[in-house]
This record gives C-alpha cells, sequence and structure tokens, in this order.
C-alpha cells in the first residue's frame, strides 16, 4: 500500500535533487538529438486535466505516444463529475483501468499527490493552482541548456523573471531548479505582484532594466487567479514591465527571451518580439516534448525524487 504522502512521481520541484535534474536535463537533450527512446508499449497514461492547456497536455500526449503508451485523454466535461462525483472516485475510478501513470493539472494546489495517495499510481504534476509546474521548470532549463551550451555555462546568469510572479507556479518551480543549476534569479515586477514567499538569494527589482540579464523570463498576467479586488492599470503595466519593441531594442545578441506560454500578445510582449532571433519560446515548445519523454522514463523507472 502507498502511504499518503509518498512520492513516486513528480509533484514538486522542491524535492528533486541537483543529481535528477541534471539527469532529466541530460536525457532530454540525448532524446532531442535522437537517441533512442525507451518503450513502454501496452502500458496506459491517463491525462486528466481539470484546468485548460494546450501546450502541456499535448506535448505530455506526444511524449507518451513517443514511448509506446496509449495516451488516454479524460474529458472532465463530459464525465460524471458533472453528476456530482467526487475527485476522489473519479481518481479511483480512473485507476481501476490499469493506467502505469497519471498526468494531472488543476486549479487546486497539491491535487497530483492526493490523485497518487488515493489510488498508488505515479502521477505527474502537469500544474496545480498557484503551487508548481515542475515539468515546465525542467523543460526551460533544457532549452537553456541547449542554448549556452552546457550544463556548467549556466553557473552565474543572470535570470528575470518578469510580470505577475505572485500568481505563477511556473515561477514557484523555475525559481528553485535555476537556483540549483547556479543560475541568479530576480523577480521584476510591480510590488503587487510580488509573491509572499520568500526564496533564498533572490532579489526583488521594481523597475526593469533589460541590459543586467542574460535571460529575460517574461510571465501572463494569470487574471483568472486574480482575487476579489484585485485589478490591473495595463497602460502603467506595459510602460514599466512590458517587453516592448523599444525596450527590446536594448537587448544584446547574447541575451534570450523565454516566455512558457500561452502569450498574451501585446501585454507582457509585443506580437514580433516573439520571433526575434534572441527568443527561444518556439524552441520551448519543442523542447517539451523531449524533456516529458524523459520525466516519463525516469517516473516509469522508478528513479525520481520529486
Ligand atoms: N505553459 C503551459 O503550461 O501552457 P498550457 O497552459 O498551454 O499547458
Amino acid at each position: 500500500m502507498n502511504l499518503p504522502g509518498r512520492r513516486l512521481g513528480l509533484h514538486s520541484s522542491t524535492n528533486l535533487s541537483s543529481e535528477n535534474l541534471k539527469s532529466l536535463i541530460n536525457r532530454s537533450l540525448e532524446l532531442s538529438r535522437g537517441a533512442d527512446p525507451r518503450s513502454f508499449s501496452g502500458r496506459n497514461a491517463i491525462l486528466a486535466f481539470f484546468e485548460s492547456s494546450t501546450r502541456t497536455k499535448v506535448s505530455f500526449e506526444v511524449a507518451a505516444t513517443q514511448l509506446g503508451m496509449v495516451a488516454i485523454n479524460f474529458d472532465i466535461t463530459g464525465s460524471s463529475l458533472s453528476k456530482g462525483e467526487s475527485i476522489k472516485d473519479t481518481a479511483e475510478t480512473l485507476a481501476s483501468y490499469d493506467p502505469s501513470l497519471f498526468v494531472v493539472r488543476s486549479k487546486e494546489s497539491g491535487l497530483s499527490q492526493l490523485f497518487e495517495d488515493w489510488t498508488s499510481v505515479p502521477t505527474i504534476n502537469a500544474g496545480d493552482g498557484e503551487h508548481e509546474h515542475p515539468t515546465q521548470a525542467i523543460l526551460d532549463l533544457t532549452t537553456l541548456v541547449e542554448r549556452f551550451g552546457s550544463l556548467d555555462a549556466l553557473e552565474g546568469l543572470q535570470m528575470a523573471i518578469v510580470g505577475d510572479v505572485l500568481h505563477s507556479r511556473v515561477a514557484r518551480s523555475l525559481v528553485q531548479l535555476a537556483s540549483t543549476c547556479g543560475i541568479e534569479v530576480s523577480f521584476v515586477g510591480p510590488e503587487s505582484m510580488m509573491p509572499k514567499y520568500i526564496f533564498p538569494n533572490v532579489v526583488r527589482h521594481s523597475s526593469f532594466e533589460v541590459e543586467r540579464y542574460d535571460v529575460l523570463y517574461m510571465l501572463r498576467i494569470q487574471r483568472e487567479r486574480f482575487s476579489e479586488g484585485e485589478s490591473l492599470e495595463v497602460n502603467k503595466y506595459r510602460s514599466r514591465f512590458s517587453l516592448t519593441k523599444e525596450r527590446a531594442s536594448h537587448i544584446r545578441r547574447d541575451q534570450v527571451v523565454m516566455h512558457p506560454g500561452p502569450v498574451f500578445p501585446g501585454m507582457e510582449i509585443d506580437a514580433p518580439l516573439i520571433d526575434i532571433d534572441n527568443s527561444l519560446i518556439r524552441r520551448q515548445t519543442e523542447v517539451s516534448i523531449f524533456a516529458r519523454m524523459a520525466i516519463i522514463e525516469a517516473v516509469l523507472e522508478g528513479s525520481i525524487d520529486g
């Protein structure tokens, strides 16, 4: 029997060791260069997305398929949740179809761990509320290693995570794993969008000076997570924190621009900048397949510690 809280899958960046992270990045890069994937032929992965997603859901589906698995999309809109079935009953019902893996996205923090506790099926957190999005952080760091040439080359890089850090599960996962790789992270944004949590060595800046950083990691304003009374003065925000054409004119050739997607063009970044030479935004999406293949391999082999 699985003990509550025992980890089989990947739920958080907090518990991922440096060795584990490095081996996931290296394996992702091997796969991106054409290494043979492991085969989990005949095994099922159930993707249970209780919140909308394009890139995470589809890339997990492609990744599982590339590993020989059958990827089953659980469609919540037509499910018995609408008849009042509880999420626990739903998880237990899905588990009875013998999946080797759950991939879970939710509005609530901690649902992937609950799925695993209820069912003993290894589960990957595909984004839970404002808590974490560990597979996004792993693919982001893999993209950076590919761009800068090696893991060692990340040591000492300056990264600005810009914008709505307060509501961002991506930021929460990325700051931890970027620090593990020796990257020095700054949060840049208005005071109202700074998180309540304190992360060691993270500096906060209320002005965005693009020249200071090697990596400009832009965040979407997550209005869907605003609480009552929270608001945004769009013009003021854009003039201070968006990556506008004017601001981008100060970017050096060796700086890179990243964004986890989905992008809201004209808000946090001007649309044409998504495709400038410095931008890794499209590459992040491509690399996500290989990173998620590496993560599934590690989970199914029992070698993950997150
Ligand atoms: N980055 C990310 O999680 O995108 P989706 O919401 O489209 O999955």
